[in-house]
C-alpha cells in the first residue's frame, strides 16, 4: 500500500479500544488487542501510546495503522532473511473472515499462532539510551565490552545484541547477558536468534539510511512453530520498537531528536510526572506533532 493511501485513510479521533468484533478476545498489550481467529490470530494495533511502560490517557490518531503498515513493509523487506508470522494474503484473510471495516483492516494483521520466545531481542548500532547509561558506569553494555572514549550517540564499531527479559505487565524488562538469555531459550536457538537479530538490524540500518534516517537501535520478537522453526513475530522496525533519528540532524555527544516517543517523553519529563499511573493528559499540540513524526517516518520509508 502507498503512503498517500494510508495517510488519507487515518481517523481524526484516536482509536484506543477495539469493540464489537465477533472474535474471542485473547489479550490486551499496551498497544495491541489480540483476538482468536481459530486457525490464526488477529493482532489489532490501537492508537494507544505508552511512555515509561504506562499507557497514556490520550492516543495518537492513526498511529496503529502506521505501525501495522510499516511492519508490513518491513516484513516484505526482510522476508529473504527470516520467515515472519504474516499469513501470505492479508486482503484475502480480511475478506474471508468478514473484516471489512477499512480502519480496522489498516491497523490489523492476520498472523500465525506461534509460541513467543521469552526474551526481547534488542540490537544496537549506536551508544544511546540505557546502553549509554550502562557504558558510562561499566564500559560495557549487557556483557559487550566496548572501546574506551566513546561519546553519547556514537556509532559502535559493530552492532551489538543486548537481550532483555520479557517482564510481566506493569514491570520493566531487565537486561541480560548471552549466558542468561541462552539459558532461557536454549543455546542453539539463542545463537540463531542473535545472528538473525544482528542481520535484521544491519538490513534495517541500510534501508533506513537510504530513506534519510539512522536506525540507532531496535527490538525484535521471535516465536517458534510446532516444528521448532524460528519466525519473526509482533511488529518490526517501527518507531515504537526502534529508535530512528533524522540522518540530517545526527551528531554525537548529544541525544539526537528521534521519530519515536521522545517528544512525548520530553513533555512528560518537563512535567516531572512520577511515571506511575495514572499518566497526565497530553496537550493537542504534542499529539499533533507526535502524529506528524510517525507519518514522517512512514513517508521516508515508503516514499510519497
Ligand atoms: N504471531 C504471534 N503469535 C503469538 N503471540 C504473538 C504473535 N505476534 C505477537 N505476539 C504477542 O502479542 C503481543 C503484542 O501486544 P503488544 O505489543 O501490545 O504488547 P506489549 O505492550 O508490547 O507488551 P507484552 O509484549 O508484554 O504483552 C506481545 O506479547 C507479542 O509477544
Ligand atoms: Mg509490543
Amino acid at each position: 500500500m502507498t503512503f498517500s493511501a494510508i495517510a488519507s485513510a487515518l481517523p481524526r479521533v484516536a482509536v484506543t479500544t477495539i469493540d464489537g468484533l465477533p472474535f474471542p478476545h485473547l489479550a490486551s498489550g499496551k498497544v495491541r488487542e489480540i483476538f482468536d481467529l481459530g486457525d490464526a490470530l488477529l493482532l489489532v494495533a490501537t492508537d494507544r501510546l505508552s511512555a515509561f511502560d504506562v499507557i497514556l490517557p490520550d492516543g495518537i490518531p492513526g498511529k496503529g495503522a502506521v505501525l501495522t503498515q510499516m511492519s508490513n513493509w518491513w516484513f516484505a523487506q526482510t522476508a529473504g532473511l527470516i520467515a515472519n508470522h504474516l499469513l501470505p494474503d492479508q486482503a484475502g484473510e480480511f475478506a474471508r473472515r468478514g473484516i471489512t471495516n477499512r480502519d480496522l483492516q489498516l491497523r490489523s494483521m492476520v498472523v500465525r499462532k506461534l509460541k513467543p520466545l521469552a526474551i526481547e531481542c534488542v540490537a544496537r548500532g549506536y551508544l544511546i539510551g540505557s546502553g549509554w547509561s550502562s557504558y558510562q558506569k561499566t564500559g560495557e553494555v549487557c556483557g559487550n565490552r566496548l572501546p574506551t572514549g566513546l561519546r553519547q550517540a556514537d556509532r559502535l564499531p559493530e552492532p551489538i545484541f543486548t537481550p532483555t527479559t520479557k517482564a510481566p505487565k506493569g514491570q520493566h524488562d531487565e537486561p541480560i547477558n548471552d549466558a542468561q538469555a541462552a539459558a532461557i531459550v536454549g543455546a542453539a536457538l539463542y545463537e540463531k536468534v542473535k545472528a538473525t537479530s544482528l542481520a535484521l538490524y544491519r538490513l534495517g540500518h541500510d534501508r533506513a539510511k537510504q530513506a534519510g534516517m539512522i536506525l540507532a537501535d531496535t527490538k525484535f520478537e521471535f516465536g517458534t512453530d510446532a516444528a521448532g522453526n524460528l519466525i519473526l513475530i509482533d511488529e518490526v522496525l517501527t518507531p515504537d520498537s526502534s529508535r530512528y533519528w533524522p540522518a540530517a540532524e545526527y551528531r554525537a555527544d548529544c541525544s539526537p531528536p528521534s521519530y519515536d516517543k521522545q517528544f512525548v517523553r520530553d513533555h512528560l519529563v518537563a512535567l516531572k510526572w512520577n511515571q506511575q499511573p495514572p499518566a497526565p493528559r497530553l496537550p493537542a499540540e504534542v499529539i499533533a506533532r507526535t502524529q506528524e513524526k510517525y507519518l514522517a517516518a512512514l513517508r521516508n520509508l515508503l516514499g510519497p
